[in-house]
């Protein structure tokens, strides 16, 4: 009988469990209420007196070793489920990765640049707080100048030589104060004016303007220029020149692009004539070169200006400016697609 008990303990020892079910079939026969433990103690009333002690204690052996075989089995299986909770399943499919939209102004902001710099336009930027000089004085709007009236200005009130610049023209002056001919620069920024807000018209808008300095740089060479940007820009290659006035360019002009009457759309943006004004240039004032440290004896130049919140407006048929700062992200996200 011993011998018998014997065997089930090494049996005991070596057993090995992968499941919950396994461990507990296990714990039943040998701990269970049938189970082998009890039925060897029912023995015990028949074994010889001088037996008894011994056959006591390999009983209690098996026991022993029967508990704490299920407890390190149990054991064992829990520290493998903690592992499968690190990680988790790893045959689930993976989260989404929520990607962003770049905003709208972003978008033609980044085109406007692309296009300028396949022929060799570099990108500067300047200060949104300027003082007087560099976003009127030196572009040859004089203090008391009437032009300076076609720009609503938000004055700092404790200075009036500082203001939230009205074009980013300024940043021309800077970088021609700063560098040498030749020149050829694009300024994107953020402008300011102080004008009612309504779904046309903001008090802050977005900009990017364009200035070549070079020796013999012609007014044949800004149309040219111009001709290849709305080419690239709107797949449009039909431009106009209209003569209008700026304080810093002469002569200056407005340019519209021809965008036809096909759809209601284009009868809507163009007012029923299909020609739509994007933007404002000229030849450099000479004035204005020499303000800059520049001779206008040896050198010439050409400047635009153009909006982009307009233009994203138009190429993304956005009905309202206002929607290009209110950040409502319902509105953004219909950009994800786009470049
Ligand atoms: N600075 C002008 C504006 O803000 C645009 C412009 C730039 C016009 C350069 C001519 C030349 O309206």
């Amino acid at each position: 009988m011993i011998d018998k008990i014997k065997e089930r303990i090494a049996e005991a020892e070596a057993f090995d469990a992968q499941t919950k079910e396994e461990i507990e079939a296990f714990r039943i026969k040998y701990l269970g209420k049938k189970g082998l433990l009890n039925v060897y103690f029912a023995e015990f009333k028949n074994v010889p007196n001088d037996q008894k002690k011994a056959f006591g204690q390999i009983i209690n052996k098996l026991k022993n070793t029967a508990e704490e075989k299920v407890n390190t089995l149990k054991e064992e299986l829990d520290s493998k489920a903690d592992v499968k909770g690190i990680y988790g399943d790893l045959s689930r499919p993976g989260e989404p990765i929520a990607i962003g939209a770049r905003h709208p102004i972003s978008l033609v902001k980044n085109q406007i640049i692309d296009i300028f710099s396949r022929i060799g336009f570099n990108v500067s930027e300047g200060p949104e707080i300027e003082d007087d000089w560099h976003n009127f004085t030196a572009l040859n709007l004089p203090e008391y100048h009437p032009a300076r009236d076609m720009q609503d200005t938000f004055f700092i009130q404790t200075d009036p030589d500082i203001l939230l610049r009205t074009h980013t023209s300024s940043v021309q002056v800077r970088y021609m104060e700063n560098n040498t001919p030749p020149i050829r620069t694009i300024s994107p920024g953020r402008v300011f004016r102080n004008e009612a807000i309504s779904s046309r018209s903001h008090c802050f808008f977005h900009q990017v303007e364009g200035l070549y300095v070079d020796k013999d740089v012609s007014f044949a060479d800004l149309k040219q220029t111009l001709q290849y940007f709305t080419t690239e820009m709107f797949g449009k290659s039909k431009i106009r020149l209209r003569p209008s006035y700026f304080p810093f360019t002469e002569p200056s002009a407005e340019v519209d692009v021809y965008w036809g009457l096909e759809t209601e759309i284009d009868h809507r943006i163009t007012k029923g004539t299909g020609w739509l004004e994007i933007m404002g240039c000229g030849m450099v004032d000479p004035h204005v070169l020499e303000n800059c440290g520049i001779d206008s004896k040896v050198y010439s130049g050409f400047a635009f200006g153009m909006g982009i919140d307009r233009i994203a407006m138009l190429l993304h048929q956005i009905g309202d400016i206002r929607l290009l700062s209110e950040n409502d992200v319902r509105f953004l996200e219909q950009f994800k697609s786009s470049l």
